[in-house]
């Protein structure tokens, strides 16, 4: 990988693997192993002790706090937040006796665009965590999450709504809410959360 041209900034003691695509503007900080086959999008911070799995994508504008893993079978969409020490995982039933070691036995996980993962909650593998939806800090999601939901506790459930800029949505007896923030419309519907404007 030619990283100097493409005006990325890697830290003296970040390890880089060969075979590797990281995009224009992404800063690599202290500590952090992006393995090989890895290919990250333009623009995005990785912060301390982060690890990044064989063969994952991740999107651009992401932020990865301090020590997060994201492993094989994980994939992020643009804009998606990792908090600090949150976790992923790739293996539904690990045991140490019978390994399950190789791309085949991963268990896929997507994090859509522009969700946020709160500091260390933990995604059961398998599942889809929808566009902007929040996870709560030290919620353990444990089924997909739709888009826009806000999901705490564990195991996580959805408690509201939230905006693609991450203000509350308080839906009106028609079912529409206004951010503000946004300055987006949102529809409420079956338990559906969509952008109208
Ligand atoms: C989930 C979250 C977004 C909710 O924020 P909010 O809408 O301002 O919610 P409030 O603080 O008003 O709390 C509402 C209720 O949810 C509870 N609650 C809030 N966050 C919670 C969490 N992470 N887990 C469990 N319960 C939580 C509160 O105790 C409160 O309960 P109550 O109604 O019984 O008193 C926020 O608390 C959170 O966890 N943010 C993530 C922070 C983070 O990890 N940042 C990382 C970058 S440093």
């Amino acid at each position: 990988m030619a990283i100097s041209d493409k005006n990325c900034y890697i830290n003296p003691h970040a390890v880089v693997d060969d075979n590797v695509d990281i995009g224009e503007g992404t800063k690599i900080w202290h500590f952090t192993h992006v393995q090989s086959g890895a290919k990250i999008g333009k623009k995005c911070i990785l912060g301390q002790n982060v690890n990044v799995g064989n063969n994952v994508r991740i999107g651009s504008f992401c932020k990865i706090q301090n020590n997060v893993s994201i492993y094989e079978g994980v994939e992020l969409e643009d804009y998606v937040f990792c908090g600090p020490s949150m976790v992923f995982t790739n293996i539904l039933n690990p045991r140490c006796k019978y390994p399950q070691v190789g791309s085949q036995f991963y268990v896929k996980t997507l994090v859509k665009e522009g969700a946020s993962l709160g500091a260390n909650c933990t995604i059961v593998c398998g599942h889809t965590i929808g566009r902007h939806a929040m996870i709560g800090a030290g919620a353990v999601v444990t089924k997909d999450v739709p888009d826009f939901a806000l999901v705490v506790g564990n195991p996580g459930r959805i408690v509201g709504w939230m905006s693609e800029a991450g203000q509350r949505l308080n839906f009106d007896k028609e079912g529409q809410a206004y951010c503000e923030r946004s300055k987006k419309k949102y529809q409420l519907k079956n338990n559906f959360v969509m952008e109208i404007e």
